[in-house]
């Protein structure tokens, strides 16, 4: 059953180039409720173990040295069918492929810098958003 919760990081090129306020604004005129939101920063420890599941992939060591290079936010987020509406409100994972008004088509740069994280599962969601937040920040 589809749970209304997501969960989304906006990455460190998106932070590092002054877009987090352009991107929570498509986030909330989308039709997001900001349920839980952290401005923090990954330690390449954190990051390998947030993205474990890619850990066979022969980009992991990349994404695991970028998701820890700079700040990053954290946040969870609430809609009816949110998991599959903010994938689809992000676009493709890589930005050249991106759908036209997408997040990643506006601000990413790569695929590997490609602005925001959304979760793929409401199982996943879930496991994300309980890795950065804890029972009282998840209201
Ligand atoms: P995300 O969906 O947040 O989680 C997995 C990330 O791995 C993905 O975003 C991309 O940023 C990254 N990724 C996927 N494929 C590649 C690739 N071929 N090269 C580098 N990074 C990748």
């Amino acid at each position: 059953m589809a749970t209304n919760r997501t969960f989304t990081m906006i990455k460190p090129d998106a932070v590092g180039n002054n877009y987090i306020g352009g991107i929570l604004k498509m986030i909330n005129e989308a039709g997001f409720r900001i349920v839980s939101m952290k401005y923090t920063r990954l330690s390449k420890e954190s990051a390998g173990e947030f993205y474990a599941v890619h850990s066979a992939r022969p980009f992991y060591g990349e994404l695991v040295d970028y998701m820890s290079s700079g700040s990053i936010v954290a946040a969870i987020l609430e809609k009816e069918n949110a998991v599959a509406d903010f994938r689809n409100l992000i676009g493709a994972t890589d930005p050249t492929k991106a759908e036209e008004g997408t997040i990643r088509k506006i601000y990413a740069k790569s695929i590997a810098a490609n602005a925001v994280h959304g979760s793929d599962s409401d199982e996943n969601a879930a496991i994300e958003g309980d890795f950065f937040f804890s029972k009282l920040e998840r209201f």
